[in-house]
């Protein structure tokens, strides 16, 4: 049988602000791996779940604005990890709460043992469920479970 992109559900993964200096940056905290790594990691599973993914980056927390605002149409769901926007954009958690699809909120390093300014969360007040501290592999168990959460829905 031919494969049929069109039937392909699509995820959106998002990165925040200085993750673009994943490998370099405090590698202590975050790890040696880079998110071109992380990347490939999840490209590699995503063609196992049969799941096609959209992987992007920025710096701007507009832009960050603007790519969850168009998650609102062929999107099945998001993977987000707001760096420090996490726990500072009411803007971001505005644009969060207008979808209607699961969201997955990754952080690499556990937030809980960090600064107590870390501890708090807009993302997670819109987010279905958050992963955090487990690196890389967070990302990996979150598109793990939105595509046994898209299965159900
Ligand atoms: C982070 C945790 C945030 O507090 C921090 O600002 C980041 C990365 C993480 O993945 O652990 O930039 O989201």
């Amino acid at each position: 049988m031919p494969y049929v992109d069109q039937m392909v559900a699509k995820i959106l993964i998002l990165n925040g602000p200085n993750l673009n200096l994943l490998g370099l940056r405090e590698p202590e905290i975050y790890g040696r791996e880079t998110l071109d790594d992380i990347r490939a990691m999840l490209e590699g599973e995503a063609r196992a779940l049969k799941l096609a993914i959209d992987f992007r980056q920025t710096n701007s927390e507009g832009e960050l604005v603007d790519w969850i605002q168009g998650a609102r149409q062929g999107v099945a769901g998001l993977i987000l990890n707001a760096g420090a926007y996490t726990h500072t954009s009411i803007a971001v958690l505005d644009a969060l709460k207008a979808l209607k699809l699961p969201i997955i909120e990754v952080h690499l390093s556990n937030v809980y043992r960090r600064e107590s300014f870390r501890h708090v969360s807009y993302v997670s007040q819109a987010a279905t469920g958050v992963i955090a501290g487990l690196g890389s592999n967070g990302y990996l168990l979150a598109l793990q479970a939105l595509a046994r959460l898209i299965d159900r829905t």
